[in-house]
């Protein structure tokens, strides 16, 4: 939820952590904050509101080798000068990403022993924590402290008689590294070290790092120096900047084609033209290491997620319960982690995570594995902690998604899907080889679709002007298309402020109806022929009580002109698929919604990029 980075080297440590910080401010931007040893002082600064606040109050002079940074989304404790990080207390100054559960308890005991903190967080009581018990060796404090700790944390811990010397230590939280000849470099995400190196390492959860000028040196917490697996990312700085765009999330939205395509044609082999199994194979996942063994003897599916990546579940879904004509749930993160599910080893839990460090979507991924279930995770961050605790991972490969509402990320988590239900099906005799690679062709359509679609954004962006005084807007919708309303909803009141529910086609005369007045916009999904009637129907229903409507359909639907508003027009597809362009239209409408508004469509309040606290 928050950002932190620490460097310790051979440049101005805080100019590497105030462009580390804008880097990582997606993640939380209330308060910011460095700590940098100068003339053998730690010496902090820090301030409400964004990074670039912090910039103009630290002076041109603040030089320093060695130091950390935060940038803050508030968990404990008002959004204050005073709680902004980093956190001092006696020898120990420190910054961390993620929520202690028992600091109360902490706190108490401390008090006992004089210790007192300043500010409301939980973090300051980890910094009086290992004040207390640091006597000249940080790792026997560290370890100490982890065994008094409850909850997730990523510190960056600097000691004052331990000059140009930063300690880490992580549980839950990600904390990554690199260190090159410009000095050791760590961080919340790879975002803020792409510029010294693509190469990193993933701090295991419960072991030191020791950063040094020179050298980072992990070890366990029986002192064994450990080497981490070194990973290399493919992105390059500039794939995580705009590249022009006046924000990341129309880059991310107008990404879309090729994100999918990064993401589909690893899993395709290209059969020799005319061959009886059709152009393309199967959905071939050799190189994502997931056998078809995981398929078989499933008696039940769970799909569990958070936000936007629920969404994509719930289009999962309806898929797999299609083909596979098996039960499936979708199960909210945070829900299914309380809730005692039941589960065995026939069961096949899928968690679904852009960043892979979503709380509630890791904890209900540790809840799977502990009661014997089977885990496959659909993740677009390589490493991330779901990623690396899951039995096996299926990548989406959208690139960095910097926007905190997710679009690209969200086509290529649907894309994942469709290829491992068409799989799936295949392994369990539902569909025939040949029909599966006739799927897979569908799929691959889907790119140029989405390409028709971004052509249409003019339009949309004129729709929205009809938007941009509403205060309450309803998504309808049947089958898949009800299942997209959800995303259009969110994607909507996240970026817009706007109010907006997700509703069944269907279900609007069980009640909602009534909310339903003059000029109440509604924007209603019509892609799917099989209910198509139902849905006009319905439409019907909201028009005769006024209702402002915007139908998104397909080229060749047949609608009364006088039905709609405005009619979006998607490509012709096969309704399986019509979810992906029809999403690209609900995020954009989102989008210059939003723009329109004078809104900070990238950083919305009061959110951030991956709540990786519950
Ligand atoms: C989506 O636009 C939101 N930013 C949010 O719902 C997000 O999808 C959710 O927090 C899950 O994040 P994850 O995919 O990184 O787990």
């Amino acid at each position: 939820m928050c950002g932190i980075i620490g460097f310790t080297g051979y440049l101005n440590s805080a100019e590497v952590l105030l462009q580390g910080l804008s880097e990582l401010e997606y993640r939380g931007y209330d308060s910011a904050g460095i700590a940098c040893l100068r003339d053998g002082k730690v010496e902090i600064i820090k301030e409400v509101g964004k990074v670039s606040s912090l910039h103009a109050k630290v002076p041109a002079d603040f030089t320093s080798s060695c130091g950390i940074g935060h940038t803050r989304w508030a968990t404990h404790g008002g959004v204050t000068e005073v709680n902004a990080h980093p956190h001092r207390y006696g020898k120990v100054t420190l910054i961390h990403n993620g929520i202690i559960e028992n600091y109360h308890e902490l706190a108490e005991e401390l008090a006992k022993g004089g210790r007192f903190p300043v500010s409301e967080t939980d973090t300051e009581i980890a910094a009086l924590l290992l004040d207390s018990l640091y006597t000249g060796d940080a790792y026997a404090a560290i370890k100490e402290a982890c065994n008094h700790l409850e909850g997730a944390y990523g510190f960056c811990i600097m000691f004052d008689d331990q000059p140009e010397v930063i300690y880490c230590i992580r549980k839950g939280s990600p904390l990554v590294a690199t260190h090159t000849d410009e000095g050791s470099v760590i961080a919340s995400d790879m975002v803020a070290l792409l510029r010294y190196s693509k190469d990193y390492f993933v701090l295991p959860e419960f072991h030191i790092a020791k950063m040094t000028k020179d050298a980072i040196i992990v070890t366990d917490f029986e002192g064994n120096i450990v080497n981490p697996e070194i990973m290399t990312v493919t992105w390059d700085t500039t794939a995580a900047q705009k590249n022009g765009y006046k924000h990341f999330m129309a880059k991310e939205i107008h990404e879309q084609p090729e994100a999918l395509r990064r993401t589909i044609m690893p899993r395709i082999v290209k059969h020799a033209e005319g061959s009886e199994l059709g152009g393309l194979s199967l959905p071939d996942f050799t190189a994502d290491n997931i056998p078809d063994s995981l398929f078989k003897d499933v008696s039940r599916i769970i799909i569990t997620a958070c936000g936007t990546a629920m969404h994509a579940g719930m289009m999962g879904k309806i898929l797999f319960e299609r083909l596979l004509r098996k039960p499936v749930t979708v199960d909210i993160a945070s829900e299914f982690r309380y809730e005692d599910p039941i589960l065995d080893e026939n069961t096949l839990v899928i968690t679904v995570s852009q960043s892979g460090e979503t709380a509630d979507t890791l904890a209900a991924l540790r809840l799977a594995r502990e009661n014997g279930a089977r885990t496959l995770s659909i993740v677009n961050v390589k490493g991330s902690s779901i990623a690396r605790e899951s039995d096996y991972v299926f990548y989406t490969h959208a690139g960095p998604e910097i926007a905190v509402a997710s679009t690209k990320a969200y086509t290529a988590q649907l894309s994942a899907f469709y290829m491992i239900a068409f799989r799936f099906a295949y392994v369990l005799g539902k569909i025939t080889a040949k029909e599966c690679s006739d799927y897979m062709e569908g799929l691959l359509d889907v790119i140029p679709s989405i390409e028709e679609v971004l052509k249409q954004e003019d339009d949309v962006e004129a729709i929205s002007h009809h938007l941009v005084k509403a205060e309450n807007l309803f998504f309808i919708g049947r089958s898949l298309d009800y299942a997209l309303t959800w995303e259009g909803s969110i994607k909507l009141k996240e970026i817009t402020y706007i109010h907006s529910e997700a509703y069944a086609a269907g279900e609007l005369k069980h009640g909602t109806l009534s909310l339903i007045t003059d000029g109440t916009p509604v924007i209603a999904l019509a892609t799917q022929s099989h209910v198509l009637s139902k849905t006009l129907s319905n439409v019907k229903e909201v028009r005769a009580r006024g209702a402002f409507v915007i139908c998104v359909t397909t080229k060749d639907a047949v609608i009364e002109p006088t039905l709609c508003d405005f009619r979006i027009d998607i490509p012709r597809t096969d309704d399986i698929f019509a979810p992906f362009s029809a999403a690209v239209i609900l995020q954009m409408i989102a989008y210059h919604t939003a723009s329109l508004r004078g809104l900070d469509v990238d950083q919305p309040r009061n959110l951030a990029k991956s709540v990786t606290v519950e």
